[in-house]
């Protein structure tokens, strides 16, 4: 038994080069317990056989709106109640650009907007069409609507390109999927705004203060809430690891800027989960030439930078606001007193002194406090956390709400 066990897949195939490997897809589907049907679009036809999709799959392979005969064995409509998760893989800049404005002038398309199922993209095209301001903004937009993504890989491409666009590899998309499946869906409609990091504080136009974080404890919320069904908006400081993919990412790099990123997104935000280590300082003057050595002591002076979650937690229309707490002692005592002073809801506190858990390492060990519980996670991934964390999130948020 796996998480696609008897779950309906309904695969649509576009006309990228990366269609000959669905066949191998569909079986790969099967092999999980899943049943699969699939749609063809017209261009999709050049590039793999109907004949051998029907073979794999053991269905009659659709491609047409207005078909009588296939309309009489299972109508679109029927066809599109029946997914229980819809997928295209290939999926080509051309479909992604239809379903941003939600085109239905095929069987595919009009199964999109008519279907209620989950919709997982598997992107396929080259890495300039990939990168392109148009496609990007329509990811983008499709994200926000609460779409998918799984890929695109980057490598060789067939016109001879090297970069992001290689569709994901049958296998790769059926263990994605069934992961997927394994997280239930209980963030779905909430918007969680989410910020992970470090910030950088100018010293000079060469030199800056920050600190060690990396931002992967943030990225691993965000990611999780996305596979949750939250449309997930992370402001994130500089880091040098790849982005999840959510629905929208802001980059900033000071303080300042990360409160005006989120102060941006948090009118129409359910929750707020503020993981970044954002500077409580910063140098009193910004100087705009390279400070030059001399022989005497540089004394810098610095001022209080504004504190985001107190900002967020103290708005008139306040998320539901959880903070972190970085400590190297008296862990729980200060962990309840930022959860107290800041008027949050909920905190999550990781002992910093530890090296093998909280900055820059692969694992944490979190103490989640609440105003009338708190509850210790065990130390395991930086996944495996946010997963524990954000259920216990929903659960305050949901008895909140009631
Ligand atoms: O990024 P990683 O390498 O994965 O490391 C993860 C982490 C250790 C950074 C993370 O788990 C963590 O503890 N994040 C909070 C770090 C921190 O700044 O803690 P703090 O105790 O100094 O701040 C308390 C809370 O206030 C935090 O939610 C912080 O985001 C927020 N804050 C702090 C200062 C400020 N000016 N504005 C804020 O919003």
């Amino acid at each position: 038994m796996t998480a696609l066990t008897n779950t309906n897949i309904l695969l649509g195939i576009t006309g990228g080069i990366a269609a000959y490997k669905t066949p191998d897809l569909v079986r790969k589907l099967k092999a999980q317990g899943a049943n699969v049907r699939v749609v063809v679009t017209e261009s999709a036809k050049a590039f793999v056989s109907p004949l051998a999709l029907q073979g794999v799959s053991g269905n009659t392979v659709s491609d047409d709106l207005l078909d009588p005969a296939a309309e009489a064995a299972m109508g679109h409509i029927e066809l599109a109640r029946w997914a229980d998760l819809l997928l295209i893989a290939p999926a080509t800049a051309n479909t992604m650009a239809k379903l941003t404005h939600g085109l239905a002038d095929d069987l595919l398309t009009t199964l999109c907007l008519a279907t209620s199922a989950p919709i997982v993209l598997a992107p396929a095209m080259n890495q300039q069409m990939w990168a392109a301001s148009a496609t990007q903004a329509n990811l983008e937009v499709l994200r926000a609507r609460g779409v998918s993504f799984l890929g695109p890989d980057q490598g060789e491409q067939a016109c001879g390109d090297v970069g992001p666009g290689r569709m994901m590899e049958p296998e790769d998309i059926a263990m994605a999927l069934a992961e997927t499946r394994q997280i239930q869906q209980t963030l779905s409609g909430k918007t969680v705004v989410i910020t992970a990091g470090p910030t950088r504080e100018h010293i000079d136009p060469v030199r800056y203060m920050s600190n060690h974080s990396s931002g992967k404890m943030g990225f691993a919320i965000a990611d999780v809430a996305q596979k949750m069904g939250a449309n997930v908006k992370l402001v994130s400081g500089p880091v040098n690891i790849d982005f999840p993919e959510v629905s929208h990412i802001d980059k900033v790099n000071t303080a300042q800027e990360m409160l005006d990123a989120v102060m941006n997104q948090i009118d129409d935000c359910d929750i707020f989960i503020g993981c970044a280590a954002v500077a409580d300082y910063r140098p009193t003057e910004s100087v705009d030439h390279k400070i030059k050595k001399s022989n005497i002591e540089l004394t810098l002076t610095f001022v209080r930078n504004p504190d985001i979650l107190a900002t967020v937690a103290a708005n008139e229309n306040a998320p539901f606001t959880v903070g972190f707490a970085a400590e190297t002692q008296n862990v729980a005592q200060y962990a309840r007193d930022k959860l107290q002073r800041k008027k949050l809801q909920l905190i999550a506190a990781n002992d910093v002194s530890q090296k093998d858990i909280g900055f820059n390492s692969d694992q944490n060990a979190l103490t989640v406090y609440w105003a009338d519980g708190e509850q210790s996670l065990p130390k395991s991934s930086k996944s495996e956390q946010a997963k524990q964390l954000l259920e216990i999130i929903i659960e305050r948020y949901n008895n909140e709400q009631n």
